[in-house]
């Protein structure tokens, strides 16, 4: 089974799979990561890290939502696979959740930086290479292109932030992570939510869609 990190788009089931949304992202991730690293300035370095967590969180709770009760119902060794990864977002939740909470100049608040940018790297890891091949010949590149739509729509309206004390598995995420992915976007100020309707409507006609899809397409 190949790592879905050196395959082709096509291979991958085209510009809308699920598969290319994540390995795209992932690779922000890395992106992001190596340039904070390399900022030497506290301020460009605290909005970058800002960006980080944004973009993480919201990843790993439509992975929550979306992806592994599927990989769950369709892959043989789904149970400890998505295990695997839930354990792992816990930590990044928990590590984060403290990073938050310390002050920037507090060097444990680096060493938690330098734990976490090391555990989301792994997770990448396990979802490409095993997590996600599997994904792969489970579902063909249709399914995979449907499952990218839905998984794109609840990362658009996931929280933002760590919520240790989520459940990692639906129902209870969904129950307890949605209305706090309001309080988030507050907190983020990023976007006002007149904002947020916009680029819904935006996006649900670019994906073809009028709505978020209430029963899942996949
Ligand atoms: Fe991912
Ligand atoms: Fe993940």
């Amino acid at each position: 089974m190949a790592s879905i990190k050196g395959q082709t788009v096509e291979q991958l089931g085209g510009e809308g799979s699920v598969l290319v949304r994540q390995r795209r992202e992932h690779a922000e991730m890395d992106r992001l990561m190596d340039r904070c690293h390399l900022l030497t300035d506290p301020e460009e370095r605290e909005q970058t890290l800002k960006e980080i967590v944004q973009l993480v969180f919201s990843h790993a709770f439509a992975e929550e939502t979306v992806l592994w009760p599927l990989v769950r119902r369709s892959v043989p060794d789904g149970e400890e696979l998505t295990a695997r990864v839930e354990e792992e977002h816990q930590q990044i939740n928990d590590l984060t959740s403290e990073i938050e909470r310390l002050d920037p100049q507090d060097p444990e608040r680096e060493e938690k930086v330098r734990r976490v940018f090391a555990l989301i790297r792994q997770d990448i890891r396990d979802e490409e290479d095993q997590l996600l091949p599997r994904l792969q010949d489970a579902l063909g590149p249709a399914r995979l292109r449907r499952l990218g739509v839905a998984w794109e729509t609840v990362r658009r309206s996931a929280p933002t932030h760590p919520h240790p004390a989520v459940p990692r598995r639906p129902p209870g995420n969904a129950l307890l992570g949605v209305p706090l992915s309001a309080y988030d976007r507050l907190r983020d100020g990023v976007r006002s939510s007149t904002q947020m309707v916009g680029e819904r409507a935006a996006f649900a006609s670019s994906s073809g869609c009028s709505a978020p899809p209430q029963q899942p397409p996949w």
